[in-house]
């Protein structure tokens, strides 16, 4: 299965999924898209040989509508947002309905939407004194956070002293669950049932 990976920073996300035994085995990842040039994930796509892709108008950089064709083109049966902060264009989301997932760093429907992203929402997530933060991994539509819950996972934060603790132990969490959800959609295991979406186990 090929797939497409949209980020804006650091691009550990994108490592922890370019590092996966299993979906070594199952999956390509095809191309790496971004809204910045100077972003390290670039640095990490470069270095596994990964097309890289800067979406947005003017020099050396494909916009909405010629990127959708692009990844089209490529076969590209799943997009994957690990850390990529804009809206998607409508023609994208469109194009790719149910077929594109989002990882947040926080228990949806809790701490998402427009500008909860990175710290963001652990500074948020510290300020209410939750007890459990994690990570959740959903469609995207056309909103900020508002799709399907695919999967989730929690961890303790009762003893957290900042909102950087928070993060550090929600990303190790992440790096877990991005990559065994895409391996259910590249193992056709994503169903929706009852207008729920379940993984199916075996
Ligand atoms: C991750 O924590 C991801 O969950 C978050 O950005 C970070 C990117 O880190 N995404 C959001 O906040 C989206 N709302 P990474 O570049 O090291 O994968």
């Amino acid at each position: 299965m090929n797939i497409a990976i949209f980020v804006s920073g650091r691009g550990s996300n994108l490592k922890a999924i370019l590092n996966d035994p299993d979906l070594k085995e199952i999956i390509k990842v095809i191309a790496v898209v971004s809204d910045k040039f100077d972003c390290k994930a670039f640095e990490i796509a470069h270095e596994f040989g990964i097309e890289t892709y800067i979406i947005g108008d003017g020099d050396n950089k494909i916009n909405a509508e010629q990127l959708t064709k692009k990844l089209l083109d490529l076969n590209v049966s799943l997009i994957v947002l690990a850390g990529y902060l804009k809206l998607i264009p409508d023609v994208l989301i469109k194009s790719f309905v149910n077929r594109m997932i989002n990882i947040h760093p926080a228990l949806l429907p809790s701490f998402g939407g427009k500008g909860m992203y990175g710290i963001n929402v652990h500074k948020a997530v510290f300020e209410s004194s939750a007890k459990v933060s994690g990570a959740t991994v959903h469609l995207v539509d056309s909103s900020y956070d508002t799709g399907k819950i695919i999967a989730q996972q929690c961890v303790d934060i009762s003893d957290v002293a900042s909102p950087e603790e928070i993060a550090e132990r929600v990303l190790k969490i992440e790096h877990q669950i991005l990559p065994e959800v895409i391996k259910a959609f590249a193992l056709n295991k994503i169903k929706i049932v009852s207008n729920r979406i379940e993984i199916i186990k075996e």
